[in-house]
């Protein structure tokens, strides 16, 4: 073959390259999370997650209006919630003038058109930071799941576009999905955190909603007992078969980086569109690194990002979105 054929001439230069490209990220593939406190002109640094903040609701109404300009038309939204307001239900999640509530509407105020996606576990209310309810030093899945779709229809009610279950307990997708239909919210879509694995790259979103999941007798150390094994892979197929038959609008995979295969897999075996999500620790790995002066920050976040959809993704969830876009217009 070789002479006749010289790989290397598409690789001549950048325009060549350019011409040749398979894959191109745009503002269109972003869905950007942001975290929410409670307050007043408060922007406040994860300190495990550099030049990313928490915002009180004034604050937010800002950061929307700049990300719409950028062009990220979708957002995420996390609520840290104060100690006093937690419990082991997540009562507070269900409250109509709760911090999650408010959000969606201020976002939808500010800019009516941006697409809202809400977090739906009760990690952030929970006095044990888990993602459902616990009992006997078990998370039950059954009630759990009826608690989800109660959040879900609050969440709906207030404004939200798409409720993004991220709990991983069995059935709860279903359970959503009655719940608003009955409740006439045939237009609000799902979107499953289908493979999400119990991964250590959640710590700084732990430490960015205060989280984690307690240090007490009977309860469970971590979340190993509904998240998935990050040894398996079809176990993810199995998984997001589920949820789309339990109807779900979008999948998840999730972390990002270390689970490119999974997202692969999900893209080859599945028609609908595949999300994936580049965690916090994934983040917090990269900013750590191009602070000490070991790797080049803008390229290695526009490697992984590309590498992204490369791997199959629709949609990415990552908190470089707006950097990305910056650095591409
Ligand atoms: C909680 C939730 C987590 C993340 C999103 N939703 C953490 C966890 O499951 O413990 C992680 C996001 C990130 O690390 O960026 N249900």
């Amino acid at each position: 073959m070789y002479p006749l054929r010289r790989n290397r001439r598409l690789r001549t230069n950048e325009v060549i390259r350019s011409l040749v490209r398979e894959t191109i990220i745009t503002p269109n593939d972003f869905l950007v999370p942001l975290f929410i406190v409670e307050g007043k002109g408060i922007k406040e640094e994860i300190t495990s997650m550099p030049n990313y903040f928490r915002f009180s609701l004034d604050v937010l109404e800002n950061e929307v209006k700049t990300l719409w300009s950028l062009g990220l038309k979708s957002v995420l939204l996390f609520v840290k919630v104060p100690d006093n307001l937690k419990d082991n239900k997540g009562t507070e999640a269900l409250n109509p003038n709760g911090l999650m509530q408010q959000s969606i509407k201020t976002v939808k105020n500010v800019c009516p058109e941006m697409l809202v996606m809400t977090d739906v576990a009760l990690d952030p209310y929970s006095i044990y930071g888990h993602d459902g309810i616990v009992k006997n030093g078990k998370i039950i899945n059954d009630d759990t799941a009826e608690f989800l779709a109660e959040m879900s229809v609050s969440h709906a009610q207030a404004g939200a576009n798409f409720v993004a279950p991220s709990d991983m307990m069995d059935g709860r997708i279903l359970t959503i999905r009655e719940a608003l239909e009955d409740e006439g919210f045939t237009d609000t879509g799902i979107m499953s955190y289908s493979a999400k694995y119990a991964s250590a790259f959640y710590g700084p979103f732990r430490d960015a909603l205060d989280s984690a999941p307690v240090d007490l007798v009977n309860v469970p150390k971590n979340k190993k007992t509904y998240q998935m094994d990050f040894a398996n892979r079809h176990e993810a197929l199995r998984e997001t078969k589920m949820d789309i038959e339990e109807g779900a609008d979008i999948v998840m995979v999730k972390p990002g980086m270390a689970y490119l295969d999974i997202v692969r897999d999900v893209k080859n075996k599945f028609d609908i569109p595949v999300a994936v999500y580049q965690v916090s620790g994934e983040y917090a790995m990269i900013k750590a690194a191009a602070e000490k002066g070991w790797l080049d920050h803008d390229q290695i976040m526009m490697e992984t990002t590309i590498a992204f959809k490369r791997a199959g993704a629709d949609i990415i969830a990552s908190y470089f979105a707006k950097d990305i876009v910056k650095l591409i217009s």
